[in-house]
C-alpha cells in the first residue's frame, strides 16, 4: 500500500509498534493490559463501541478473550483500519467485528447504540474531551458503560520543557489533557461511578523495557521491516518519554463510567 498523505498511523509506523506490542497493538501492554482494563466488567454477548480500533488486535481480544458479542471499531486513518479488517478476516471474525472509517467529531451512531463504549490509548487524539465524553454518553444505552484507557498529562498548561521535547519527537496530534479534566468532562456528561486510576507506575517499568528490547533483538528484527533509521528514530522517542513517565507528567490513565438507567 502506498503511505497516504497527512496519515500519523501509516505502515512504517504500525510495523514499528507491532514489534514492540505485538500483532494488531498500536499501544502498550497487549492482551493482558486488555484484560486489566476490562477487569469488573461483563463483556460478553455486549455490543461495544470501539473508539480509536486502530490496527485490530484490541477488537480481537475483546471479542476472543472477553466474549464482546460485536465490537464496532472507528478510526479516521485508512491504513490502520486495512490492516485491522485483514487480520480480522484472517481470524473469520468478520460477522462479530466491523471497523468503520469516520470522520473527527460527532460520533455518527442513532442515541443508546451500545452497551460498552471502549477506548485504547485514542482519546489523546481528540483535543476536546467534555464533547467528545457528551457524545460518548449519548450513543450508550442506560446502564451503559464507558471503559477506557488513554495518554493523559499530569497537569494543563504548558508541558516542561522535557514532556514537549517528547511531544514534538512523538509527531503525532497528541491533544493531553489532566485527569482533572477528563473526571470533570465525564461529570459533566452526567456519567456515575466515574473511575480515573493512573497507569503511571506500571508503564514506567513497561517502558524501559521496552526501550531495552528496542536496543537488542527486537530492535534489529524491525529494522529488517521498518529500516534501522525509523528504529533510531523510536529509541530516541521512548528515551525522552521514560523521563516523563519518571517524573508523572506522562501519565497512563485507566478511566471507568457508568451512565445512570
Ligand atoms: C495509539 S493508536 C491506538 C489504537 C488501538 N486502540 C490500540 O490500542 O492498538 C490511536 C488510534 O486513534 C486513531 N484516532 C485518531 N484520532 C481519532 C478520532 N478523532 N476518532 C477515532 N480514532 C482516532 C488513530 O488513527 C489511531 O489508530
Amino acid at each position: 500500500m502506498e503511505p497516504v498523505a497527512g496519515e500519523h498511523y501509516h505502515k512504517q509506523m504500525i510495523g514499528m509498534l507491532e514489534a514492540i506490542w505485538g500483532e494488531g497493538f498500536l499501544s502498550p501492554g497487549g492482551p493482558e493490559e486488555v484484560a486489566r482494563l476490562v477487569a469488573g466488567t461483563d463483556f460478553a454477548g455486549k455490543s461495544v463501541l470501539d473508539i480509536g480500533c486502530g490496527a485490530g488486535g484490541i477488537d480481537l481480544a475483546l471479542v476472543k478473550n472477553h466474549g464482546a458479542g460485536y465490537v464496532c471499531g472507528i478510526d479516521v486513518e485508512d491504513t490502520v483500519l486495512s490492516h485491522a479488517r485483514a487480520l480480522i478476516a484472517r481470524e473469520g471474525l468478520g460477522q462479530r467485528i466491523g471497523c468503520l472509517k469516520v470522520a473527527p467529531g460527532p460520533l455518527p451512531f442513532p442515541p443508546a447504540s451500545f452497551d460498552i463504549v471502549f477506548s485504547k490509548d485514542s482519546i489523546v487524539h481528540i483535543p476536546d474531551k467534555a464533547a467528545l465524553m457528551a457524545e460518548v454518553f449519548r450513543v450508550l444505552k442506560p446502564g451503559g458503560r464507558f471503559v477506557a484507557s488513554d495518554w493523559l498529562i499530569g497537569v494543563d498548561g504548558p508541558p516542561s520543557p522535557e514532556m514537549a521535547a517528547y511531544i514534538a519527537a512523538e509527531g503525532l496530534d497528541f491533544g493531553m489533557a489532566s485527569p482533572g479534566r477528563y473526571r470533570a468532562a465525564m461529570k459533566l456528561a452526567g456519567f456515575e461511578e466515574i473511575e480515573v486510576v493512573s497507569r503511571n507506575a506500571w508503564y514506567r517499568q513497561q517502558a524501559r523495557t521496552e526501550l531495552d528490547r528496542l536496543k537488542g533483538p527486537v530492535g534489529a528484527a524491525a529494522a529488517k521491516i521498518v529500516g534501522q533509521a525509523f528504529v533510531e528514530e523510536n529509541i530516541g522517542i521512548w528515551s525522552r518519554m521514560i523521563p516523563v513517565l519518571d517524573s508523572g507528567e506522562h501519565c497512563p490513565t485507566h478511566l471507568k463510567g457508568r451512565k445512570p438507567d
